[in-house]
């Protein structure tokens, strides 16, 4: 559906989400859709933070450990019992399949033992509906259509035009990452460099503090096939816009190697490991110049890939509405420069608040309002899918 659509709630509905898909525990009651009831996000970081990265086993086992205070308190918050929501909603997919099977087995227990539907969601559909949700909140109740959504996550780079069609949304993939997700190079950077885990937020920070202009770093520009899709174009035969981040990440290190950062970046990982929760200030003071100016190098080079590709994508699929979602949203040099460049092209470009950005079950919640109105429920053996693709 083309133009201006209305996305009134139909009625008062609470939704209980809860999402496990991969380190963060969370729950949340959602109202119609629009209204965050309660929303409780126990995060893992710290336990993964000396792996430098998500150890899969660790995360299903926290899960496990976290999942049932973690809905007792969404409920507390939200001034509900597990009787009065209205429905259960879960992740289904994409993301590590023995953390998405806690969410799901206990959310399936639930939902029977109540005797509740229960809606499985799409993490990628929810990172989308968390756009949504913010619209909402804000009192904007209509968006022009087509929608493109940037999902950009340390899990997922995807370009997904959005449609919808009384009352359904559906999707459509123009474009993914074909390497490294953006918040994997990231992580994968900041490792590197002996900036601890996760390095979206910090390398975010110090970049404040470097000059972007200071080292020269190219990207590929993906015009041939991807070896791994059957097509060259999209379903509509229409060209993709995809990605690729595993290359930067090399010349990052070459750049570390010919500049011989080693010997800096060995006594930062020295120090760092000594700070319990380090601060901007001791990051700061065991950053030198060179290693700023190269954080700010990277996340410029990364920031304007993203916005130049999804720009390129806009402009070739004549979409009205941007939505940019996932971790690598919360950014803030690519939330101003996007919302500039879109407001060149006359495009809206609408980003969920930080905390909706990252991982969360309000936006589950979100996306299984529509499937609850036009009761797409879950089937009885439905299970978890870590490589699920959103249609
Ligand atoms: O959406 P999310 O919480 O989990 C996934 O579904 O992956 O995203 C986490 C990712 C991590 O890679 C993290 O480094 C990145 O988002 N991230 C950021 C920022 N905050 C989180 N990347 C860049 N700038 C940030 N401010
Ligand atoms: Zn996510």
């Amino acid at each position: 559906m083309h133009g201006r659509v209305k996305l009134k709630p139909v009625a008062d509905i609470n939704i209980l989400g809860i999402e496990t898909s991969c380190d963060e525990t969370a729950a949340s009651v959602v109202r119609s859709g629009e209204e965050i009831v309660s929303n409780v996000v126990f995060s893992q970081i710290a336990m993964h933070q000396p792996y430098g990265g998500v150890v899969p086993e660790l995360a299903s086992r926290e899960h496990l450990r976290a999942i049932v205070p973690v809905v007792r308190k969404a409920l507390w918050d939200a001034g509900h019992t597990y009787q009065s929501v209205d429905a259960l909603a879960v992740t289904q997919g994409p993301g590590l399949a023995g953390a998405l099977m806690v969410g799901i087995s206990y959310a399936k227990a639930l939902a029977f033992a109540l005797e509740k539907p229960l809606i499985s969601v799409n993490h990628i559909e929810g990172h989308i509906h968390a756009v949504l949700l913010e619209e909402r909140r804000k009192g904007n109740h209509e968006l022009n259509f087509p929608i493109l959504a940037l999902v950009v996550s340390g899990g997922h780079t995807h370009l997904y035009l959005a449609e919808q069609r009384d009352g359904r949304w559906s999707y459509e993939n123009i474009g993914h990452t074909r390497d490294d997700a953006a918040g994997e190079a990231f992580d994968k950077v900041a490792k590197l460099l002996a900036l601890g885990y996760p390095g979206g937020p910090i390398i975010d920070r110090l970049s404040k503090h470097g000059d972007s202009t200071a080292v020269k770093f190219a990207l590929p520009h993906l015009k041939n096939r991807d070896r791994k899709d059957t097509s060259p174009v999209s379903s509509t035969g229409r060209p993709r816009f995809d990605f690729s981040y595993s290359g930067i990440k090399t010349a990052v290190l070459r750049y570390v190697e010919t500049h011989n950062m080693q010997g800096t970046i060995q006594e930062r990982r020295e120090a760092l490991g000594k700070i319990q929760k380090p601060s901007l200030e001791d990051y700061l003071s065991l950053c030198d110049q060179p290693v700023l100016d190269l954080v700010a190098s990277f996340q410029r080079t990364m920031v304007e890939d993203l916005i130049t590709k999804t720009l390129a994508a806009a402009r070739e699929y004549n979409v009205k509405t941007l939505f940019v979602s996932g971790g690598v949203a919360a950014n803030s040099e690519l939330r101003q420069e996007f919302e500039q460049e879109a407001a060149k092209e006359g495009l809206p470009a609408y980003f969920p608040s930080r905390p909706l950005s990252t991982d969360n079950a309000a936006m589950i919640a979100v996306a299984a309002y529509p499937k609850f109105c036009s009761k797409d429920f879950a089937e009885a053996g439905f299970s978890a899918e870590a490589g699920l693709v959103l249609r």
